[in-house]
């Protein structure tokens, strides 16, 4: 059986061969018309290239204006924004505050105690509003502007063990 297996095995290495063998011999005629084709062709790759570029620059500039994560280096006084500092830990959020008012920003200083959690803020409707990484060892600040009072859920959006989906707390916006 094994021996069968083994021919076989050998024949198909044969014939894979005998096939690369046949197109890199008959590749070497040089061939007018296709010469002609090859010098059209480029032609139009070339622009095609010049085409996606200018689109995929403009694209990228269009859908990163205004870029959607806040600076991080900055430092965001307390006067115009409400500071909140937020720690993942598993299985527990420790928010402080946990009550915010309504249309001042919010710098929300996300970081973690353990391992990577992320950090989603829920309206009435569960809709996501907003989220950002919270992982241990980093501080990352997420912005938001509440426009109306109401009660936000925020739930953990990655998975960081047993207990992950019990990871709710509440945001009290007035
Ligand atoms: Cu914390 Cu999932």
């Amino acid at each position: 059986m094994i021996s069968t297996v083994y021919a076989i095995t050998l024949v198909c290495i044969g014939l894979v061969i005998a096939v690369f063998y046949y197109v890199f011999v008959n590749s070497k005629e040089a061939d007018p018309d296709y010469q002609s084709i090859i010098k059209k062709w480029y032609g139009v790759r070339s622009k095609w290239f010049l085409f996606l570029l200018v689109l995929g620059l403009t694209v990228s500039v269009l859908t990163t204006t205004p870029f959607p994560t806040p600076d991080q280096k900055k430092e965001y006084s307390s006067d115009d924004y409400q500071n909140v500092t937020v720690d993942a830990h598993q299985w527990y959020w420790i928010m402080t505050p946990s009550t915010v008012k309504a249309g001042q920003p919010v710098e929300f200083k996300v970081s973690a105690a353990d391992v990577n959690h992320g950090f989603g803020i829920y309206d009435e409707h569960m809709e996501l509003v907003a989220q950002t990484q919270a992982m241990p060892g980093y501080t990352n600040k997420l912005i938001h502007t509440f426009d109306k009072p109401g009660k936000f859920k925020i739930l953990c959006l990655e998975y960081c063990g047993l207990a992950h989906h019990a990871m709710i707390t509440e945001l009290t916006v007035e």
